[in-house]
């Protein structure tokens, strides 16, 4: 070996210099202004004011590093009372950062603003951010995506090219009217017009065709695509024709990489994946439709995108794009199929010894009318709808956040006595008997001590309807253990659960007519959201809080609150 001269260790160590200080002054903070305005946007013929961010539809894509802050001030120019949430973030020790109404927050009222200041801390991957009041995430959202730190390595070989796909779904109407009707009448409401990639419905749609959004690749490139489900109501099935999927992250934790032809995700859920241009030079459609596992009408159309080989013939050789091979609607078997495969990318820290074991049964229900023939009882029998978890159907306060109440000791907003169980035990997935489909409105949490060892098993129940509820729980990220369908077993089930690689997340749909079990620490004081992320569910009270004790001293507690935090 030739030893080095002298000249060249001195630049080694300048180099070293360089390094150690661009890492440090690496951490950056981002500051950005969102303005909530209402937008002409014409979509399938028509043209509707759409509630947008800075005019953007979808909205603005926000890039930050693992390390960085972000001042997000959100100036509220609607008529509508608004708040956005940052959907997978930690906000540790911050949950006035949090976003969803009532809960963290009052909403931000027309002409007022807030600034969210946000610490990423110890999160890479694809999030996303979303307004959380009423309907209007329906179009106020948008890709928020955290690279590593400088010079921190990609556990897999990341492509250069990154593009995000964000999967929504549109109404030919103001969704807030449509929300309103619902509220009204007590039946489910419209089911969308369209589903849309990148805001677009694309090809199979009426006066869709020219703004289908296209994706140019480089024959032999490998790209990352960066899935998104924005959908309101609706899980959804993603693929691309003729090209194989490699799976490499889910909600902003990666996984062990495997491959497959299709992507299941739940609103709220991200999913990146590797695709590699390897087929002839043409043009393949991606699309996306409906996984629709509940007894219930949904939107059975399809969106598409346009992969297109930089190469592939063009003008009077142009073909029209190869369609691929979708699921059925209710092919569980493959959704099922897709989400037991995935893996945590090393061996995950779960908590082993649990401090608190929790059992939620999660689903529909419906409320009996005293007259059933009311225009305000037209759902299934002169009822209205309802959803629950063990059997409380969640009420948001009107008064105050239930983060301001508990901060401040202000009774009367939230009661802390959720039951850890259901009321009363039954066959949840079984023949329910009529007199257990009515839940109980109230506004309930549940306390936790700080650094508690939390396990819930959240257990579908098949009353109106089993079905997959996307379970998100605000604050955390969670290990998913153990899933299964029919009755959640306590003596034989937990054998078989996954305590060595279990894949982490931030929402977790329950099989339809099963149940799943996660696992998390309660290293993060606040009052934290957890509900099913099918906004229609969540409006008829398929939620509940946690409240996370503070630790002992300043980094175990909550900060004090910020002193724009909006009024009621
Ligand atoms: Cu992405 Cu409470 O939601």
């Amino acid at each position: 070996m030739k030893s080095q001269n002298p000249t060249n260790l001195g630049r080694v160590s300048i180099i070293l210099v360089l390094a150690c200080c661009t890492l440090l002054a690496s951490a950056e903070l981002h500051v950005r202004e969102f303005v909530i305005e209402a937008k002409p946007v014409k979509r399938l013929c028509r043209t509707h004011q759409t509630i947008t961010v800075n005019g953007q539809f979808p909205g603005p894509t926000l890039e930050v590093r693992n390390g960085d802050s972000l001042a997000i001030t959100v100036i509220n120019r609607a008529r509508y009372n608004i708040s956005l949430h940052w959907h997978g973030i930690r906000q540790l020790r911050n949950p006035w950062a949090d976003g969803p109404e009532y809960i963290t927050q009052c909403p931000i009222q027309p002409g007022q603003s807030y600034t969210y200041r946000i610490k990423i801390e110890d999160q890479e991957g694809t999030l996303w951010w979303h307004a959380h009041s009423h309907w209007l995430r329906a179009t106020v959202y948008g890709a928020l995506i955290i690279y590593p730190r400088l010079g921190s390595p990609y556990p897999f070989s990341m492509p250069k090219r990154d593009i995000p796909i964000i999967l929504g779904e549109w109404w030919d109407r103001n969704p807030m009217d449509v929300l309103r009707l619902a509220q009204f009448t007590g039946a489910a409401p419209n089911v969308s017009d369209a589903y849309t990639i990148n805001g677009q419905p694309g090809d199979l749609y009426r006066c869709s065709k020219p703004e289908t959004v296209r994706f140019p690749i480089v024959p032999g490139e490998t790209v990352q695509l960066r899935l998104i489900n924005a959908a309101l109501n609706q899980e959804l099935f993603f693929t691309v024709a003729n090209h194989q999927l490699t799976v490499v992250e889910v909600d902003s934790a990666y996984t062990k990489p495997f491959t497959t032809n299709v992507v299941m995700l739940g609103p709220g859920q991200t999913t990146n994946v590797l695709i590699t241009a390897n087929q002839r030079p043409g043009r393949y459609y991606m699309a996306a439709r409906a996984y629709n596992s509940a007894n219930a009408p949904f939107d059975n159309t399809t969106t598409t995108a346009i992969l297109e080989y930089v190469n592939a013939p063009r003008g009077r050789g142009q073909v029209t794009p190869v369609f691929p091979v979708l699921p059925g609607f209710n092919d569980t078997a493959t959704a099922t199929a897709f989400v037991n495969r995935l893996r945590y990318w090393k061996r995950a820290p779960v908590p082993l010894q649990i401090d608190e074991n929790l059992f939620f049964a999660v689903g529909l229900g419906l409320i009996n009318c005293t007259n059933p023939n009311s225009p305000r009882c037209q759902g299934p029998n002169g009822t209205r709808f309802a959803a629950s978890m063990n059997n409380v159907s969640f009420v948001l306060p009107r008064t105050n956040s239930v983060m301001q109440a508990y901060y401040q000791g202000i009774p009367g907003i939230i009661t802390a006595d959720f039951p850890p169980v259901p009321p009363v035990q039954f066959d949840y997935t079984g023949n329910v008997s009529r007199g257990l489909w009515q839940p109980v409105k109230a506004t309930k949490a549940y306390k936790l001590k700080y650094k508690a060892n939390v396990q819930i098993v959240l257990q579908d129940t098949s009353i109106v309807t089993p079905e997959n509820h996307p379970m998100h729980l605000h604050g955390y990220q969670f290990y998913v253990v153990g899933s299964g369908f029919g009755n959640f077993d306590p003596k034989r089930d937990p054998a078989s659960f996954n305590l060595f690689d279990p894949p982490e997340r931030n929402t977790i749909g329950t099989p339809p007519g099963g149940w799943v079990a996660i696992r998390f620490v309660a290293d993060n004081p606040g009052a934290w959201f957890m509900h099913c992320h099918i906004d229609s569910h969540l409006g008829w009270g398929l939620a509940m809080v946690f409240l996370v004790e503070n630790g002992v001293g300043q980094l175990q507690s909550v900060q004090p609150p910020p002193l724009d935090l909006p009024r009621c």
